[in-house]
């Protein structure tokens, strides 16, 4: 082994590592006693790796007289790992403040939806931009994510709802990450909405025979690398029928199941992902006993989002419910026109305050298993020996301020690392 090394935090007061043994995601009772050590030292090998991670003594004679292209003295500070965002739309145009407003007067996100606004309306503006428009609002939105921490983050298409606008959506995050350094798992996300004009039937078809097929060519040439699929699993989107058979031909490529269900109406989602071993399946502020039942059988992870209940003052997702019976809960922002929320503190901290989760269990949350719902835990979501080097360094002695402080986390947040590099 080479003895120079890319990174050295010596001496940091805590070291949230999240889990230590290999865990590709933590239920209940391993997310509420997280793995901590204090006054601890972490060092990031030059392939970005995580080479070391223990007290700070053991560390310091372990290397002593290795050289590090760069030493941070965390003195006072903790170190916990990467935030990582399950959930967000973030490649669109036409943003909807003049929704927000309606829906403060008491319209509803399907009164709006159904009176061709809300997804709508951000497809018109999406299909009129160029991509290098599409490009920057993004960059920009991403380098927001990562001020507050996000350095892995699942981000879908699903505002063309035709073949070119959704590849020009999937080129867009393809660009981005060659050009930031931000992780991206990216989804195609075509069964968003029914286009105006068209049957559920039709757009299934569409999306079938057009734009799964277009997708897999241009996967096949390497243009395109996407990972997940997603449909909006809800009555007067795509029903159970529907959703099974796209979810079904995208899994059917390679594609790791990913959707919305159970958000508005309870449509058997939680039931169906369980069933097509589907990774993760968002929002849920609906899924009956029945569906959380099956989830925890199945594995299938809940990925939860406080922004969403919180703006449309729905119910509030059940996430005890859900960790009592062992179902893997995860957090997202779901970052979108409707919720315009880039950072995930905030969203630990809703969690922690509306769906009743504790600082641990929100942190478990977002790190290893919003990794584990993005089929990436084996590499990412907690500061262990060969993964990768992605941490956060807090600059106050107890890591939950991260939490308790809501709003203004530039301050407290002192580096975000991604591969061993301040970003
Ligand atoms: O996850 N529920 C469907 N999709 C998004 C909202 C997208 C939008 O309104 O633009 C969500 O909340
Ligand atoms: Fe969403």
């Amino acid at each position: 082994m080479s003895n120079t090394f890319r990174l050295y935090i010596k001496n940091a007061k805590q070291v949230v590592l999240v889990c230590n043994s290999g865990e590709r995601y933590l239920t209940k009772d391993g997310m509420q006693k997280l793995s901590v050590i204090e006054n601890g030292s972490l060092v990031v090998g030059k392939d970005g790796l995580v080479k070391a991670v223990g007290q700070a003594d053991t560390i310091a004679s372990q290397f002593e007289g290795a050289s590090f292209e760069n030493v941070i003295d965390a003195s006072g500070m903790c170190v916990i790992p990467g935030l990582i965002d399950g959930h967000t739309h973030p490649v669109w145009a036409g943003d909807r403040v003049h929704e927000f407003a309606l829906k403060l007067a008491g319209a509803t996100y399907m009164e709006v939806h159904q009176a061709g606004e809300g997804i709508h309306f951000t497809v018109e503006h999406t299909r009129q931009a160029s991509e290098d428009e599409l490009l920057s609002s993004l960059k920009q939105r991403l380098r927001r994510m990562l001020r507050a921490g996000t350095t892995l983050v699942e981000c879908k298409s699903g505002y063309g709802l035709e073949l070119d606008t959704e590849m020009k959506m999937l080129a867009v995050l393809e660009k981005a990450k060659q050009s930031l350094p931000i992780g991206i798992s990216s989804t195609y996300c075509g069964a968003h909405a029914v286009p105006k004009g068209k049957t559920v039937a039709e757009a299934t078809e569409d999306i079938l025979k057009v734009q799964l097929p277009g997708l897999r060519e241009k996967m096949v040439q390497g243009e395109l690398k996407v990972d997940n699929i997603d449909v909006f699993c809800e009555k007067g989107v795509f029903d159970l029928d529907s959703t099974r058979a796209i979810l079904q031909a995208g899994k059917d490529m390679g594609l790791q199941i990913n959707f919305h269900g159970d958000e508005l109406h309870p449509m058997n989602s939680a039931q169906l992902g369980a069933e097509l071993g589907a990774l993760a399946i968002s929002h849920l502020e609906e899924v009956t006993n029945e569906g959380i039942a099956a989830m925890a059988k199945s594995k299938t992870s809940a990925v939860l989002l406080p922004t969403t209940a919180y703006i449309l003052r729905l119910p509030q997702p059940r996430a005890r419910d859900m960790l009592e019976a062992g179902v893997i809960v995860a957090l997202g922002s779901d970052f979108n026109p409707n919720a315009y929320c880039c950072s995930m503190p905030m969203v630990m901290h809703l969690a922690c305050v509306n769906m009743r989760m504790s600082m641990n269990e929100a942190l478990a949350a977002a790190t290893i298993n919003a990794a584990y719902s993005l089929g990436k835990s084996h590499s990412h979501g907690s500061l262990e020996v060969n993964k990768q080097g992605d941490l956060l360094l807090i600059n106050s002695s107890r890591w939950e301020h991260l939490i308790y402080q809501f709003g203004g986390h530039q301050e407290l947040i002192k580096y975000v690392i991604i591969k061993g590099n301040i970003v």
